[in-house]
């Protein structure tokens, strides 16, 4: 099958390329690395002719997030429809619908939104944080030996595993929206307090105010959420 990836040569988008290709799928890259700007593409939909699934896996800066998410998606949905595209998947964040306080949400939201109003075959796969968040919210936030870090507890899961239900859904093996979590819910300070522990790294860590609903649970997975491990400690101490 054929299948477009917006975003391949990121950290998701270039797990789901291999992955796709390693089980015989044709796969079609869209970033600004391989030529197509996404805000502002030219032969989109020539790219889409003949796919299957569009998968948006792309990211961008925090303060450009506003802007980016929902015109990539309507740019990729209006080709995805023009091209006769059967199915768009798109992945978004765990709690995007409980955060308005805070914009990179928001942002997500608008995006998962967007894709409903002009994309063909919308699914949407919500995870939580990748395993290796605390490792960047880190390396985000340190600055003369002092990490601040917002404290929030947090479930996070394997890309591996992002990237498997990702395909699926691309394929149609999968069907309908889905929350994707890993096992146990972490406190993102304590994360960080013990990848330093872990590291030896010369730094103190300080937690400052996280948005409310951030601080109350709002990356948390629902009851109905699919829960695939490992858990983060056991894939630490294997790194
Ligand atoms: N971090 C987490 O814990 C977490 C949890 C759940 C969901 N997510 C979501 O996962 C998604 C993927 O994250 P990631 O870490 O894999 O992202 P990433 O590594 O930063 O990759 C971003 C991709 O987007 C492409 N891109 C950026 N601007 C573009 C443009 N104008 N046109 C075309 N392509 C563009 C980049 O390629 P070029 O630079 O070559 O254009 C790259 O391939 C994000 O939407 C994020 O919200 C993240």
């Amino acid at each position: 099958m054929k299948i477009a990836v917006a975003g391949a040569t990121g950290r998701i988008g270039s797990q789901l390329t291999a992955l796709a290709r390693r089980e015989g799928h044709e796969v079609v890259e869209l970033a600004r690395e391989t030529g197509f700007d996404l805000l502002a593409p030219a032969g989109l939909e020539e790219a889409l002719a003949g796919a299957e699934a569009v998968v948006d896996v792309t990211a961008c800066p925090l303060d450009q997030a506003g802007d980016f998410f929902p015109a990539v998606a309507r740019n990729v949905g209006a080709a995805a429809t023009t091209a006769g595209v059967r199915r768009s998947v798109v992945l978004s964040i765990v709690g995007v619908d409980r955060a308005p306080d805070y914009d990179y949400y928001v942002a997500k939201l608008a995006q998962e939104q967007a894709y409903r109003e002009s994309a063909p075959g919308v699914v949407v796969l919500r995870a939580t944080q990748f395993l290796e968040f605390a490792a960047q919210m880190m390396e985000w936030n340190t600055q003369d030996g002092v990490t601040q870090i917002i404290d929030v507890p947090t479930q996070p899961v394997a890309t591996s595993e992002i990237v498997r239900l990702l395909l699926d859904l691309a394929t149609g093996a999968v069907e309908g929206d889905v929350e994707l979590a890993g096992p146990k819910v972490e406190s993102l300070a304590d994360q960080v307090r013990r990848l330093v522990a872990k590291t030896g790294a010369d730094v103190r860590v300080e937690t400052v105010d996280a948005p409310p609903s951030l601080a109350g649970g709002a990356m948390l997975p629902g009851p109905g959420a699919l829960l695939r491990g490992p858990a983060w400690e056991e894939w630490l101490a294997g790194q």
